[in-house]
């Protein structure tokens, strides 16, 4: 297969962990005889300071001519954000134009513990059961991230609002694809609201209820976003399965599901358009630990997983890169992120000898 990838390398962690991921991203390429182009492009706060834009036009040209797009992390750390003019800034300036430019909807995040690693949770491992195994599917493109912001002043008094809307069609198209899902994985569908106080989420409950009924083979449940908070801490594996979820909602339940399988070192992502997709880690640019060598890859690696499956059609390769990623972990090798304190046997890797480990598993399968 000969592809064209954009590479946005990122903020903070974004590079370093980038690089590890290109590096096993090439070693799938020898091994199965593809042929990558890479075409890196500045995006993010690094863009911004260099050229003036978090997504210059010259990097939304090499997007638009590749196949699919990796992106690392972007962002400063919250004490710098100020550093840029808000319209600038990274998440408003970069982040969104991109979803909305390729109308990425359907936002991938697994969230996978095996019981093997249940040591990597900040909870006992009884609630780990047989693992955690939940694809938390978000809407991606709709929203009060779309919707319009006003900050104003008013008799004296300052005010802001952000309008949150959702459509018929909005809702259907992402529900299809969260049943889809489900239905190939015989696994239960949870889809999350706040319809007791939302208007959004009426209409979210509502339309999903409507495409629940062409799934009669599929389990279907709704429930409260506060309540599905608590649930995922007290009985996580109780929603393994497909959990669906709206843009904000989504946003904050992901990291909490980062919290509870041990670090959001271990999220990637794919978020998946009509005709383009692109991946990215679930989490930021980590500016707490960049430039230490010690970032978790798992994230990213994991996304270039992602993009082989669901966006390139290659299962295979996709196995092939999980089961590496899997066997650094099961021969006891980790990131400091995921050290647990007491008698653990893990013994902790820098980011690149993550990385070069992994490149071992795939040259060795
Ligand atoms: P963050 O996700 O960057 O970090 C939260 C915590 O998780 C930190 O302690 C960090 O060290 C840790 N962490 C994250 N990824 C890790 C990894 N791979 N390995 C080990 N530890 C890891 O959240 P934040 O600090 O609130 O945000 C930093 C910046 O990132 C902000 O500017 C924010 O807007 C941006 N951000 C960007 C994206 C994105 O690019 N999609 C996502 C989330 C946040
Ligand atoms: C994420 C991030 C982004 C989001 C921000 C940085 C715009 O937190 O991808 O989860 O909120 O979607
Ligand atoms: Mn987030």
């Amino acid at each position: 297969m000969h592809k064209t990838i954009a590479v946005l390398e990122g903020d903070g962690i974004g590079p370093e962990i980038v690089r590890e991921a290109v590096k096993t991203l090439k070693s799938i390429e020898k091994k199965f005889g593809h042929a990558f182009d890479l075409a890196y492009a500045p995006f993010g706060a690094q863009a911004y300071f260099s050229e003036g834009s978090p997504f210059p036009e010259k990097t939304q040209a090499v997007c638009d001519a590749a196949d699919v797009i990796i992106k690392g992390p972007v962002g400063l750390s919250v004490a710098r954000m100020e550093e840029i003019p808000a319209q600038f800034r990274p998440e408003i300036g970069a982040i969104l134009p991109l979803r909305r430019r390729y109308d990425t909807f359907a936002n991938f995040r697994p969230v996978r513990l095996p019981k093997e690693l249940a040591c990597f949770s900040p909870l006992k491992a009884e609630y780990i059961g047989e693992g955690i195994d939940i694809l938390m599917i978000r809407e991606l493109v709709g929203g009060i991230y779309f919707g319009d912001k006003v900050e104003g002043t008013a008799t004296g008094m300052r005010y802001a609002t952000d309008e949150c809307t959702y459509s018929d069609e909005q809702v259907r198209r992402i529900a299809v694809v969260a049943f889809d899902e489900a239905r190939k994985r015989k696994a239960r569908l949870t889809s999350i609201d706040k319809a007791n106080v939302l208007a959004t989420s009426r209409l979210w409950k509502k339309v999903v209820e409507d495409v629940a009924a062409s799934y009669p083979d599929v389990t279907y449940q709704s429930m409260l976003v506060d309540n599905a908070a608590y649930q995922l801490v007290k009985n996580p594996t109780a929603l393994n399965g497909v959990m669906l979820l709206e843009n904000m909602q989504g946003d904050i339940l992901t990291d909490q599901a980062g919290g509870i399988i041990g670090s959001l070192g271990l999220m990637p992502s794919a978020c998946i358009g009509p005709s383009k997709s692109y991946v990215e880690p679930a989490h930021g640019s980590a500016p707490d630990i960049a430039g230490k060598g010690i970032a978790n890859p798992y994230s990213m690696i994991g996304s270039v997983a992602l993009m082989f499956e669901r966006c390139l059609g290659l299962p295979q390769e996709a196995g092939l890169l999980w089961q590496a990623l899997f066997k650094v972990f099961a021969s006891g090798y980790t990131t400091g992120d995921l050290m647990v304190s007491g008698p653990s046997k893990q013994r902790i890797l820098s980011t690149s000898d993550f990385g070069d480990l992994v490149v071992r598993h795939i040259e060795q399968a």
